[in-house]
């Protein structure tokens, strides 16, 4: 599809939306007029904001999306420096968080328009440090041992003494920027500190985790207009963290020494002490956060507003779609009403599309 395709496209899906801005005939010919002459055009902010909850509506992945009406924009089309970029990141940071009643918020850099885009390099705004060591045992987050070497070799002076929990800085390129590293500073980043509701030396294994997922590596693509900067984010599930970040053995692994203190680790398989520490494990991190009044679903609710979404959108007349193996929690997943239902994976336009890691 042409530019000029796309645009329409997205125009038509504007106007038949419900609730939606509408849009003018004087507006359509404005947008192919401007592509004509510059093959591009801008958004309004009505048209940004409504892309963006489009796009996350849109997102086959995502189990949380009964919310997407609720999605807030931020408008950073016009920040065109490392450091107005790397400081508008952080006040997402701060404004997602809100002091814990987290917001689903999305800032939107500039649109691709020459060779070189605006890219914030980070997967998210908030991530752990992971050191190699020669022998490939890592500290930290080990998903995150390539971005944390490229950081060093960026210039980042890593903490003195190297931690498993050490947030990394934000790393921002774009046309006439070389890559700069800008620290997040401490006070922007809400952490969780782990606790059992009945375990009480659950909190010596000193585990945590930040509140807010920012997701920073996407692409953004409305109407044929392609945004490489939009950092976004939602509130977090329990088993994002508890099933699969702190519990898998290619990142914090912890699953084995918490089998250890609860007096369940064996050999055999079969006694499924996996299991009972990974039921535990989640239920910390749904504790910790409540306790910590930091805004978190569960994934049993979760699934059910899905169906509740995919209900919605069907009642509109819109197809519904998914992808399973995203959408199916990570433990019991076959005691989610998830489990039994078939997703059409078709990732329509405007969506969050995967994209080349700034640094290729
Ligand atoms: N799974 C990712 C993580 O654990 C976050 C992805 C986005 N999650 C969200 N709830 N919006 O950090």
């Amino acid at each position: 599809m042409s530019l000029k395709q796309k645009a329409e496209a997205f125009l038509d899906l504007l106007e038949s939306e419900e609730g939606g801005p509408g849009v003018t005939l004087a507006r359509r010919s404005a947008v192919l007029r401007e592509i004509d002459r510059h093959r591009f055009y801008e958004h309004t902010p009505e048209e940004l904001l409504w892309g963006c909850r489009f796009a996350w509506r849109h997102s086959v992945r995502c189990i949380g999306r009964y919310f997407w009406k609720q999605l807030e924009v931020r408008d950073a089309r016009q920040t065109e420096c490392a450091e107005g970029l790397a400081e508008k990141c952080v006040e997402h940071l701060k404004l997602a968080t809100n002091g814990g009643a987290v917001r689903p918020l999305v800032t939107v850099f500039p649109a691709q328009r020459g060779r070189v885009p605006w890219r914030v390099w980070n997967y998210q705004l908030v991530r752990y440090a992971g050191y190699a060591a020669e022998d490939g045992e890592v500290l930290g987050d080990p998903a995150e041992a390539r971005f944390t070497e490229h950081c060093k070799t960026l210039g980042w002076n890593a903490p003195e003494r190297p931690g498993r929990f050490d947030v990394l800085p934000i790393v921002v390129s774009g046309p006439g920027a070389r890559p700069a590293v800008f620290e997040v500073p401490p006070e922007s980043v809400l952490e969780v500190k782990m606790e059992h509701p009945e375990f009480l030396w659950f909190k010596e294994m000193e585990l945590r985790w930040y509140s807010v997922p920012v997701v920073t590596n996407m692409l953004l693509e409305i109407g044929g207009i392609r945004y490489p900067a939009a950092p976004f984010n939602g509130w977090y599930m329990g088993t994002e963290i508890g099933a699969r970040n702190l519990a898998d053995w290619s990142r914090y692994d912890v699953l084995p020494e918490l089998a250890e203190r609860m007096g369940i680790f064996e050999k055999r398989e079969g006694s499924l002490w996996r299991d009972k520490a990974l039921v535990e494990l989640n239920r910390a991190v749904l504790h910790s956060f409540r306790e910590a009044g930091v805004r978190m679903i569960d994934h049993h609710t979760a699934a059910q507003l899905h169906v509740r979404f995919e209900e919605e959108e069907k009642a509109c007349g819109r197809p519904v779609t998914g992808r399973w193996d995203w959408l199916v929690p990570p433990i019991s997943g076959a005691a989610s009403p998830l489990w039994v239902r078939a997703y059409d994976p078709t990732e329509y336009s405007p969506n969050f599309l995967n994209q080349k890691p700034a640094w290729e």
